[in-house]
């Protein structure tokens, strides 16, 4: 019997298609339910959460899918160690109204290994994160596009913390004529700003406020663009010298991206940008980024 106060856990993709099916067909002629997929890796956070709730404005039927991907990790990563965290997560998502978990193994999602069959990420899946993550965005486009194949989805969710990732998935889409609409749902921070991350957890106490300095820093440089006209040099500037005053965190890289390009602006552009910083706080890496008005 199930249970309807708890989504469904369904492990194989045969399972899955099978059950959605049957959601999708209300023996009346009319369209069917809508569906969202809110693609996750697990070790949920009231950031996956905001997906979720998303996700419900949006459609009938929701689908989480937990998937630590192996393919988007590189050679001493933390895929090993990544929190695998199911029992919780389910139940979070039992409270939170999710009606479906696709929670696959590795070998049902690459049956052969690693698959043969990828999608690349091109020139912008080369830069900032994919610089110091080589393949990383090619493992992700890759989950992603089986996923949306699997699930089949109306809409999907992504969280703007993974702005690369959102502008990668949203040309894959536009450029690969999947008909899913994406939705991109609003960072979401902890008190000090820090950005909610499944990471986050690797982090002691010390390194979790030196890690505030990352928000911090996009403060400063919105503030720096919004009032001084120095266009991008003023806001990276300003973002710097807030981050690199905090000794626990190491700067990897900090830049100024055109939004529709994601190629960094020239120091005479003046527009909206958004700028993208990447640190390691100890050993681990974390991201964010934030919207720049350069005037
Ligand atoms: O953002 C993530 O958690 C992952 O990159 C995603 C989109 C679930 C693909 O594995």
């Amino acid at each position: 019997m199930t249970d309807p106060t708890r989504p469904e856990v369904i492990g194989t993709i045969a399972d899955l298609r099978a059950r959605l099916r049957e959601t999708r067909q209300d023996g009346t002629g009319r369209a069917g339910p809508t569906v969202a997929l809110v693609p996750t890796m697990g070790a949920l956070h009231a950031g996956h959460l905001a997906l979720v709730t998303r996700a419900r404005e949006l459609a009938d039927v929701v689908v989480v899918s937990i998937f630590v991907n192996p393919l988007q990790f590189g050679a001493g990563e933390d895929l090993a160690t990544y929190p695998r965290t199911l029992d919780a997560d389910v139940e979070l998502l039992a409270r939170n109204g999710v009606d479906l978990v696709f929670a696959p193994t590795a070998a049902q999602m690459y049956p052969h290994g690693a698959t043969e069959t990828r999608v690349t990420a091109g020139h912008i899946g080369s830069l900032y994160d994919g610089a110091s993550r080589p393949g990383h965005f090619d493992g992700m486009l890759t989950v992603v596009s089986k996923l949306l194949h699997i699930v089949g989805p109306d809409a999907a969710l992504f969280g703007q913390k993974d702005a690369q990732q959102v502008f990668l998935v949203q040309r894959m889409v536009e450029e690969l004529n999947v008909p899913v609409r994406i939705e991109v749902v609003p960072t979401v921070r902890e008190n000090g700003g820090l950005a909610l991350s499944s990471r986050n957890g690797y982090l002691r106490q010390d390194q979790r406020e030196g890690a505030r300095a990352l928000s911090q820093g996009l403060e400063a440089a919105a503030s720096a663009a919004r009032t001084g006209g120095g266009g991008a040099p003023a806001a990276l500037d300003a973002a710097r010298a807030v981050i690199e005053a905090q000794p626990l965190v190491k700067l990897d890289y900090l830049v100024v991206v055109h939004p529709q390009t994601f190629l960094p602006v020239g120091d005479d552009y003046r527009g909206p940008a958004r700028m993208l910083v990447a640190a390691l706080v100890g050993t681990t890496r974390l991201i964010d980024n934030a919207p720049l008005d350069l005037s």
